[in-house]
């Protein structure tokens, strides 16, 4: 793929769809008719509040539909979109994905995007498939849409990154066969999103082996600073939370605290001992501690190989949920005395390498994210810590061998 090439497909601008303009956003819409009528004054955002304020209309307006306070809403919302990239975005995941951003589901109902959808050349007529169906959603927080394959285009400007694409691992393909393709496309995405981002880009790496990529990532890219990096292991967290739920017979909403550390690959540790049962300890709750260090560490660790072979593709949907899950969960306060699951750059916390991408308990303030201090690891903990960490460590060399990394 090269930078800054032609490849553009669309950007869809000013189509009477309030698309972006170069003068900023367009409010009036010719396809909200019932909303321009005499005495409605909502033909812009600064007319509709002047015109019902001077005419004490506010009250009528509680009253009135729905889908007209709904567009009320829209009228009053924060008036700059922000731009979301999203890579692979002709792949599975990427369509669970783009239709929930896009609805408003990931960045908030007053929150206008634009989406960039970014995949490799011969992934563009499909992209455009992809483009004509989100426009037909005619969802009013679609500000604009950018499919493309060049890296320039992708990244210009983006708040968030979602890297999801990357090359599966094909049949007798070894780790570092995988590391060196996908090692590459980070590099080349790292050093985009440093020149084109805008200054407050976040980035979340889903594409695997997504610690690794997102270290080459942060890397290639020193200047943007390193607690916007983030690797996904949400559906780890969400897969070990829907086991413990089933197996103590109570509600998902029942479990919470449950960080998975380390690589997102069959050896993270859901810590289960930390996580809490309708506010008790999980062991308090599943007293089968052997069912608890067996056959629970192994069915979340072999869930994506399971999905795999009953549905002979991976693990699509619940993935893009998950990385809706991470945006939110990053991007909003957390829950007073709960946390998550994410992948950052390791400050040492745990003993854990500084530097590297690691998975650990995280707390937002809605801004920036803390590693949460002093939770208790036992022997048993360690043993699986060191060994997700080890292989990290393991990958981090191996990227360092192939020159994806400095020595
Ligand atoms: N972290 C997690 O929890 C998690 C979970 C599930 C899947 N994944 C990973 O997510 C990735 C995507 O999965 P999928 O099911 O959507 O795969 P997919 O094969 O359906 O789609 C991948 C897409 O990426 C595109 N792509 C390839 N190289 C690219 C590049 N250089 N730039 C932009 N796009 C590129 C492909 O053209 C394709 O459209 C895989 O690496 C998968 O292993 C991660």
């Amino acid at each position: 793929m090269k930078s800054g090439s032609r490849s553009r497909i669309q950007q869809i601008q000013g189509q009477g769809r309030g698309c972006e303009t170069p003068a900023g956003l367009k409010t009036d819409r010719a396809d909200q008719p019932a909303l321009q009528g005499p005495g409605r004054g909502i033909h812009s955002r600064g007319g509709a509040m002047t015109v019902l304020a001077q005419s004490g209309m506010q009250n009528t307006f509680r009253l009135r539909a729905s889908s007209e306070i709904a567009y009320f809403a829209l009228e009053i919302m924060n008036s700059t979109p922000i731009r979301v990239a999203v890579t692979g975005a002709a792949g599975a995941i990427g369509y669970s994905l783009l239709f929930r951003i896009a609805s408003g589901e990931v960045f908030g109902p007053n929150q206008p995007v634009i989406i960039h959808l970014v995949d490799i050349e011969p992934a563009l007529p499909v992209l455009q498939g992809v483009v004509m169906e989100l426009e037909d959603c005619a969802s009013p927080l679609l500000k604009g849409l950018v499919a493309t394959a060049s890296l320039e285009e992708g990244f210009k400007d983006i708040n968030w990154a979602l890297l999801v694409g990357s090359v599966s691992r094909k049949p007798g393909m070894e780790r570092k066969d995988l590391l060196g393709i996908n090692g590459k496309i980070f590099t080349g995405q790292g050093q985009a999103i440093q020149k084109y981002a805008a200054k407050d880009v976040r980035i979340l790496v889903v594409g695997n082996p997504c610690n690794t990529n997102c270290l080459i990532a942060m890397n290639a890219a020193p200047e943007v600073p390193r607690d916007r990096w983030f690797a996904m292991t949400r559906l780890d967290e969400n897969r070990a939370k829907t086991q413990l739920a089933k197996k103590a017979g109570v509600d998902i909403s029942a479990i919470s605290n449950l960080a998975i550390w380390g690589n997102h690959s069959p050896t993270m540790f859901p810590d289960f001992y930390n996580a809490r049962i309708n506010g008790k300890p999980v062991t308090e709750v599943i007293t089968d501690e052997s069912w608890l260090k067996t056959d629970f560490v192994t069915t979340v660790a072999q869930r994506g190989t399971s999905v795999l072979k009953a549905r002979g593709a991976g693990s699509a949907a619940s993935a893009a949920n998950a990385a809706i899950d991470s945006v939110k969960s990053i991007a909003n306060p957390t829950k007073a005395g709960d946390w998550h699951s994410v992948c950052v750059c390791s400050d040492g916390s745990y003993g854990i390498e500084k530097g590297i991408i690691c998975s650990f308990p995280i707390r937002s303030n809605g801004k920036t994210l803390e590693i949460v201090q002093g939770v208790a690891i036992n022997e048993f903990s360690q043993s699986k810590i060191d060994a997700t960490v080890n292989e990290l460590k393991d990958e981090k060399a191996m990227a360092t061998e192939l020159g994806l990394l400095p020595a």
